[in-house]
């Protein structure tokens, strides 16, 4: 049977089946469920390719984008489904995060990178811990994707905790590197992934940011030899003070964009945003995981942060082309709307694209565009 259509009638039964099986082996079975999942969407081909239509598109970098929605980090971790995401309509591809290391991810009390979707709600909590095949193996698939003209390659890199506190930054930075010699066309800092770090504190210390961002820049960007940009992605947790801070920085040091943003950990915040059925496995999978809250929830803070960061942008203009990206509860037309409204340039989705792929399958992008005719 196709992905897509177990992936519809699954999508039908599922808000009933999380109701009936006890939150552990709601949680077992979502987890490995996903994996096997992904693997049969990658064999899987758009037979009626979508072109969104040209007044969709854009052009980042001296890149043309075909439309202003792509996958966010994490969905196409080892680089599958580049020319599925190109035909259906994405305006770009983002493989990772990557890291350095290969990882088979976290493992608690027996479960293996948990993951939960809470459907009533449009939200997801993960506990993945960035598996990956590592950057080597990434960037030799990565040279070997054949590019689909206006969807552009990005890979989003990140530091390893298996890796010594001390070599960390230095291998985001050869990582990156791996990538842009693929001939990737973007990449991608993750700055906040909330599963390999537990209940590291937001509000970001400024100072190590300054720190860490100012290597990325002396051992990368300046060294660039040709058109490699990096943005860089914070957590939809960023306290919205610290936007001018982190822009200044970022603007400084010659980045070419910033991505609010990655999952929350505000827990106590979001539990009034899950739907009253899927509370108590809510509460399970934050309590015994922790993890990182995905979706709708976080839909409000990712637009008042990336909207900041754009009327920032437009106040101090610096001297780089440099874009804003959103990424945190996009699921409708309407999203993108509020989006254009912003100023923001690309939009990044993960739960809601799963979402509507169990509804809409291949066309899962041509439905959401058909909302803006
Ligand atoms: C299962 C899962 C895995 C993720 N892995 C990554 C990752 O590897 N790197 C990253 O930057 N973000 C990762 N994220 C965060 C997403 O890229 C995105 O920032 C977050 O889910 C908010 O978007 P959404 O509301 O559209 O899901 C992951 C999210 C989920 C649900």
């Amino acid at each position: 049977m196709k992905a897509t259509t177990l992936s519809r009638i699954e999508g039908k039964l599922r808000p009933a089946l999380l109701r009936v099986l006890p939150e552990c082996w709601a949680v077992r079975l979502y987890s490995s469920g996903r994996k096997h999942f992904l693997k049969a969407l990658a064999n899987e081909t758009v037979e009626d390719s979508f072109l969104p239509p040209k007044n969709l598109s854009r052009n980042l970098w001296g890149m043309e984008f075909q439309s202003p929605l792509m996958n966010a980090a994490g969905m196409f971790k080892n680089g599958e489904c580049y020319e599925m995401s190109a035909f259906q309509g994405a305006g770009a591809y983002l493989g990772g995060s990557g890291t350095w290391d290969a990882r088979s991810g976290n493992v608690k009390n027996c479960f293996r990178t948990p993951f939960i979707p809470y459907p009533k709600s449009g939200a997801a909590s993960n506990f993945l811990g960035l598996p990956n095949d590592g950057d080597l193996r990434n960037a030799q698939r990565a040279c070997e994707i054949e590019r689909v003209p206006g969807c552009p390659i990005g890979w989003s890199v990140a530091a390893s905790t298996s890796i010594h506190e001390g070599e960390r930054l230095k291998r985001v930075v050869d990582g990156l590197k791996l990538y842009m010699d693929a001939g990737v066309d973007f990449g991608e800092g993750n700055r906040s992934c909330p599963n390999t770090e537990p209940g590291k504190p937001k509000p970001y210390d400024l100072e190590v940011e300054r720190r860490d961002l100012r290597y990325i820049s002396e051992n990368l960007l300046k060294r660039r030899e040709r058109k490699f940009p990096v943005v860089m992605k914070y957590s939809n947790d960023t306290p919205h003070e610290q936007i001018p801070a982190l822009m200044d920085t970022l603007f400084e040091l010659g980045f070419d964009g910033v991505n609010f943003g990655n999952t929350s950990i505000q827990y106590e915040v979001h539990r009034d945003k899950i739907h009253p059925h899927e509370r108590q496995l809510y509460n399970y999978f934050s309590t015994m995981f922790g993890g990182g809250v995905s979706g709708r929830p976080l839909k409000e803070t990712s637009l008042e942060l990336a909207a900041g960061a754009a009327a920032y942008v437009r106040a101090g203009a610096p001297s780089q082309e440099f874009h804003v990206f959103r990424t945190g509860g996009i699921d409708s037309w309407k999203d993108i709307e509020d989006s254009e409204a912003a100023g923001i340039s690309m939009n990044q989705w993960f739960t809601g694209y799963f979402e509507n792929l169990a509804q809409d399958g291949h066309n899962v992008y041509r439905r959401l565009f058909e909302e803006a005719a």
